[in-house]
């Protein structure tokens, strides 16, 4: 009843020995959590599967029990991977809607599966075998979009576009550079991924309620089974530790902040006023009244999932700082925020990884906006220095002044003429014209991790053997 009056409905059958009652219809409601947690049903049942095997070895239950168990858990698997199977919200969750068909299908020998094991190590290990599989999801996915980037940084290795601090043109860079910092961030995050898979690697099973168990269990053997380099050492942190969802979270809320600030640029770049690239159609779409616009919603949306994957963090973070150990079922509201953020992660890195392939780069474009801005204002300050012996602050006021006086001149500077430039400096002779060009600009930038296309090259090659 949705009024939070009690039923007399038959109380649970799990735990329901010492309740006369059933569960008042808004209990049932905000108890339930079948409705998310059916995703962990593989994971669930690879757990227990790996648990009842370990149970038999140790001679806890019969191989007998142990056979019928995991016969009884494949067919579950196979019954809900079809659609055929009913989930119960008077179940609670995952667990028991599992337990309960189990039962249905092989009787008594049920029960003897959630011997030495309570619902709180089950959850923490369902949980994390499903993050970690996400997470080595992650990491593949962010391969693909670190390839992408270095197709496009080796193709445009020589494409000068303007490079920004501000958002105002500060000096020339090539695209491939540019594609390279994204590189570097997306390389950062796939570290990331991959520290976390290493932190994670325990297995929670058989810390069963908190206290561990005096059943004779082998927690190394069920370890071994599912894949994790170890059992987790300590019992109470195990079924109250969350860090691995946080941490997913924190890694999913840094890289969804790399791919806004990639889409705020594809934003930007895809303007008629930049016209720094030209999206594909695929990842576009037209305005229902403005035929001439192709809006770029694949990089909005991208920008936008950063909103729900940071606020998922923020909700983790909030729900667990009160807690006190261990188990609280505070922690079931883990789940949907990992689901969730997971789901747009993905979305987001695919898109991202489409459009970058995808676009078409307007170098034209870009190469006139380089050279615009008097980008090149720093070399004529540089060929002051090396050149003509000024100390920098020197060079930088007769650079100065040279700026404004093309900007009176409404000309680049390099449209100056010599006799322009040697009234504002006697040493400077034409050679100062090679330059003032955005190529010799960018060829001259040869310091490590610089924008000289010999150096880009090279930090393309380094990332090449890094996958
Ligand atoms: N559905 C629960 C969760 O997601 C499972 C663990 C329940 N444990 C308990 N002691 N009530 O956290």
């Amino acid at each position: 009843m949705a009024d939070g009056t009690s039923e007399t409905k038959s109380s649970n059958q799990m735990w329901g020995g010492r309740f006369a009652q059933g569960p008042a219809a808004i209990m049932e409601e905000i108890n339930a959590s079948i409705g998310f947690d059916k995703k962990l049903f593989a994971q669930d049942i690879r757990g227990s599967i790996a648990h009842a095997t370990m149970l038999a070895h140790q001679g806890i239950i019969s191989t007998d029990d142990k056979d019928k168990i995991v016969h009884g858990l494949d067919t579950i698997l196979s019954e809900i991977e079809s659609g055929q199977f009913e989930f119960s919200r008077r179940l609670e969750d995952i667990h028991m809607n599992v337990e309960a068909r189990l039962s249905d299908l092989i009787g008594p020998a049920a029960g003897r599966l959630h011997t030495a094991r309570s619902r709180n190590d089950q959850v923490a290990l369902d949980f994390r075998l499903w993050v970690k599989e996400e997470l080595q999801k992650c990491e593949g996915m962010l391969t693909a979009l670190i390839a992408a980037f270095l197709d496009r940084a080796e193709e445009h290795a020589e494409t000068v576009m303007p490079g920004f601090t501000h958002l105002q043109t500060a000096q020339p860079v090539t695209f491939g550079h540019h594609c390279m910092a994204y590189v570097e961030m997306f390389g950062r995050d796939r570290q990331r991924v991959r520290h976390a898979i290493e932190h994670m690697d325990e297995s929670p099973i058989g810390a069963a309620a908190l206290a561990g168990t005096g059943f004779p269990i082998d927690r190394h053997m069920t370890a071994k089974a599912l894949g994790f380099r170890e059992p987790t050492r300590n019992s109470i942190d195990t079924v109250s530790d969350r860090d691995f969802a946080l941490e997913f979270l924190s890694i999913a809320s840094i890289c969804a902040v790399h791919l806004s600030r990639l889409a705020e640029e594809i934003v930007i770049w895809s303007t008629p006023q930049f016209g720094f690239v030209r999206l594909s159609d695929a990842f576009s779409t037209g305005s229902s009244i403005m035929p001439q616009k192709k809006n770029p919603d694949a990089a909005e949306l991208v920008r936008a999932k950063t909103g729900r994957i940071n606020g998922s963090l923020i909700a983790l973070l909030t729900v667990m700082k009160g807690l006190p150990l261990a188990y609280s079922k505070d922690m079931q509201e883990d789940k949907e925020q990992v689901f969730d953020s997971a789901e747009s992660l993905e979305l987001a890195i695919a898109a991202m990884t489409g459009m970058v392939r995808d676009m078409t780069i307007r170098a034209d474009r870009m190469k006139a906006a380089a050279g615009s801005g008097y980008s090149t204002a720093t070399d004529l300050a540089d060929w002051l220095v090396r050149e003509a012996g000024l100390p920098f602050r020197d060079a930088h006021h007769v650079t100065g002044r040279a700026v404004a006086l093309a900007e009176q001149k409404a000309c680049e500077l390099a449209e100056l003429s010599l006799q322009d430039l040697q009234a504002i400096h006697a040493d400077i002779t034409d050679k100062v014209f090679d330059v003032l060009t955005v190529e010799a600009s960018v060829a001259s930038r040869t310091s490590f991790g610089g924008t000289a296309p010999s150096e880009v090259r090279k930090q393309i090659a380094w990332w090449r053997t890094r996958n």
